[in-house]
């Protein structure tokens, strides 16, 4: 079971009493916008339920929870992708909305990268999609060490509206 720490971030596996504090802070339009539609808005307390089951039984893939203060406020994670894809990882995460600008998920992603390249030696390539919208996203994974890599133009289409993709990468 990994638990990362550094300064007031834990990165730590969900735990089933989540609920109350994940609910709470994920049901949120500002955090939804940014994000793939498999996170639903509202956030109810079944799509929570749902979550923290499957993320406590992942066997590949690695999904924790943000803790700060001793509560569950926010989600990273990371899937390793397959087949000829089997050296790339992709993160993503989100943040209560109660705690944005105070460096918080800069800490999580350098704890989370630095995981990664040391205890999954073939992965060579960590990637994450943001949404052409979504600067704040952008300028952390800056931080983090990541390059805009390629813009997939038209790529998605988020709350009815078709919008250009960026990917930013980290090698190894
Ligand atoms: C994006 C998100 C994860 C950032 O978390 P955070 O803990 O607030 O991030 P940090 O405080 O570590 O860094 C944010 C940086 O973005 C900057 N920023 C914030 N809003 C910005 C904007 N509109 N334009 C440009 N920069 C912005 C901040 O100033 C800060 O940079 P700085 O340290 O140089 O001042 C958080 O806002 C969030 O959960 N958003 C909704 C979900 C989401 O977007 N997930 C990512 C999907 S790819």
């Amino acid at each position: 079971m990994v638990t990362l720490t550094s300064n007031r971030v834990t990165l730590r596996p969900w735990r089933e009493n989540d609920l109350t504090s994940l609910v709470r802070h994920a049901n949120n339009f500002n955090i939804w916008i940014n994000l793939r539609d498999g996170f639903p808005h509202p956030y109810t307390e079944e799509a929570g339920r749902g979550w923290l089951k499957m993320a406590m039984n992942e066997a590949t893939h690695l999904f924790l929870a943000i803790e700060v203060d001793g509560e569950a406020v926010g989600g990273i994670g990371a899937t390793f992708k397959d087949d000829v894809y089997r050296i790339n990882a992709e993160i993503g995460y989100w943040l209560s909305e109660e705690y944005w600008g105070q460096g918080l998920v800069s800490n999580a992603v350098t704890l989370l990268v630095d995981y990664i390249y040391d205890k999954y030696p073939a992965i060579l390539r960590i990637y994450a999609d943001l949404f052409s919208h979504n600067p704040a996203s952008a300028r952390v994974l800056q931080k983090c060490g990541f390059h805009l890599e390629a813009i997939h133009k038209n790529a998605v289409i988020k709350n009815g509206k078709v919008i250009d993709e960026h990917r930013y990468v980290k090698f190894r």
